[in-house]
């Protein structure tokens, strides 16, 4: 799972599982390139960690869901880096109401940030890997994608549109080297998951074969070997890990 003179660009790095990813990648070699949605605090902390990690890294603040921002991120890995290797959709939000009473603002905030954005950065990578004929993306789905949850309709529809999204893309650009995959979480500690009613997270927890929450770390292994030459013939598949909960 050596990444050594790859470029990563990860949505999301300022904090929890997409910091874990940024780390975890700068340890086996990567330069990274992360965004966030506003905390600087919180990015400067990722980047000193990956800094002290002796990695080359760049934060860029923004929004995943404008195209200008994803244009940023690429135009900042290619000045720093001269490219960009491996692309992580990471960035995600919960706005959790029973469907009954979901407002159309959250529904809509949602797939705009989980899904819609995963499309703009894809789109905005696609273009600098067809032309070097190689590519890794990992997009961040969830075990709510595969097997529902109650009061998630907007976040599990944006998951499940993650997975289809990956196979589909998968399938337009395997020929030209480059690879698609999803990884889907199950309960994983994170400010996400602690943001959750207690009930809610006993539930969860009570569901997990291996009797114990995951780790950002347990995740961020995970996209380092899809994103890595170990996985060059795996694309278009969904890897769960979740402690066997979605088995
Ligand atoms: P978190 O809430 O701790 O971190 C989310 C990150 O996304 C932050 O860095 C934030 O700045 C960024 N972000 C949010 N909206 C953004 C936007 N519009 N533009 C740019 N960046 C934005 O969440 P956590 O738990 O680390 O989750 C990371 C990913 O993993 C999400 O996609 C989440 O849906 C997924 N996931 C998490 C699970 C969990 O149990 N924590 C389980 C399954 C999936």
């Amino acid at each position: 799972m050596d990444l050594t003179g790859k470029t990563a660009i990860v949505t999301g790095g300022s904090r929890g599982i997409g910091r874990a990813i940024c780390l975890e990648l700068a340890r086996r070699g990567a330069n990274v390139v992360f965004s966030y949605a506003g905390n600087k605090t919180a990015a400067d902390e990722t980047l000193s960690e990956l800094e002290a990690a002796g990695a080359q890294a760049r934060a860029v603040q923004g929004d995943v869901t404008s195209a200008d921002a994803a244009k940023e991120l690429v135009d900042t890995a290619k000045s720093a880096f001269g490219g960009v290797d491996i692309l992580v959709n990471n960035a995600g939000i919960t706005r959790d109401k029973l469907a009954a009473r979901m407002s159309e603002e959250d529904f809509d905030a949602v797939i705009a940030t989980n899904l819609k954005g995963a499309f703009l950065m894809t789109k905005a990578v696609l273009r600098p890997m067809m032309r070097a004929k190689s590519g890794a993306i990992v997009n961040m789905a969830s075990v709510v994608g595969i097997m529902g949850n109650a009061g998630q309709a907007n976040y599990a529809a944006s998951k499940a549109g993650l997975i289809g999204m990956s196979k589909s893309v998968a399938r337009e650009v395997a020929a030209a080297g480059i690879r698609v995959n999803a990884v889907a979480p199950g309960y994983i500690e994170t400010d996400m998951t602690a943001a959750m009613p207690e009930a809610a997270q006993q539930a969860m927890c009570s569901m997990i074969p291996a009797a114990r929450p995951g780790s950002p770390e347990d995740v961020a292994r995970a996209v380092a070997f899809l994103v890595s030459d170990d996985a060059s013939y795996i694309t278009g598949q969904v890897l769960a890990v979740d402690g066997g909960m979605a088995m």
